[in-house]
């Protein structure tokens, strides 16, 4: 694993970003896999603001976002979808067809997992994930558990998730109890990986992940049987780190 730490979240967005430039302009029709949350709004204004200076160009770019919430409808202002167009999509150009977010309002959400699948696999896989991770160092939404579902699937969303994301809804009685997320197997398969982790109640992790130890009690850590992942942070959340790199 290769680990960067910038200045600041500022820094990391504007790293983040060139990587995502690099990738797409020595490869016009890349496929790349996203993320919702926090961590990468700052690496989506970048984008966008690449794309408006003409320095990157989606017109033949394919996404996959990790996860949505499920079941919720795409027009719902705290589905993923709604996130996604209001955070990249509607400011880059990218075609609609290709920005693809798993569908929370499939009748079945398993047969949705495998329909994602496959669509990835058609598309040629993954050449690049981003990825943040949850303070209990879920990947996408593969929660800690003693077994891990390796395609996209249905799943429950931890206590600790909820409490977590509550922040973005009126009461956490209204975060969704379930959703739709890419399993590790995608995840895993995708060429190139860039986790972007910071912030104190993330230190565990960030030391989970340079423990040497894999465990799907930490999704996080199975990143480590990954040949091409940049764990990016920032220098206040580095000098908390017990474990090195
Ligand atoms: C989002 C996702 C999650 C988040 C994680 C971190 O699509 O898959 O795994 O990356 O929960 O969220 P933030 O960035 O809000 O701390």
């Amino acid at each position: 694993m290769k680990f960067v730490v910038c200045k600041d979240y500022d820094e990391m967005s504007q790293w983040a970003a060139e990587v995502v430039r690099k990738i797409v302009n020595e490869k016009p029709n890349a496929v790349l896999g996203l993320a919702t949350g926090s961590t990468p709004v700052g690496m989506y204004h970048r984008l966008a603001e690449l794309c408006k200076a003409g320095e990157i160009d989606f017109s033949e770019v394919k996404t996959f976002n990790l996860d949505e919430y499920y079941p919720i409808d795409p027009s719902n202002d705290q589905s993923y979808r709604y996130f996604m167009n209001q955070n990249l999509h509607n400011h880059i150009n990218i075609k609609p067809e290709n920005a693809h977010v798993p569908n929370g309002s499939a009748e079945d959400a398993n047969a949705e997992g495998k329909r994602y699948d496959k669509m990835i696999e058609e598309a040629g896989g993954l050449d690049f994930q981003f990825l943040g991770s949850g303070v209990n160092g879920h990947i996408g939404f593969n929660e800690p558990d003693d077994a891990l579902v390796a395609g996209t699937h249905l799943t429950a969303l931890t206590e600790n998730t909820i409490e977590v994301n509550s922040r973005f809804f009126e009461k956490k009685e209204d975060v969704p109890r379930h959703a739709i997320t890419m399993g590790m197997a995608p995840i895993l398969k995708a060429r190139k990986i860039l986790i972007m982790i910071s912030g104190v109640n993330k230190v565990p992790i960030l030391n989970a992940l340079a423990s040497g130890k894999i465990t799907t009690q930490i999704p996080a850590t199975m990143l480590q049987m990954h040949n091409d992942v940049t764990v990016v942070t920032d220098e206040a959340t580095a000098a908390l780190m017990t474990e090195s790199f």
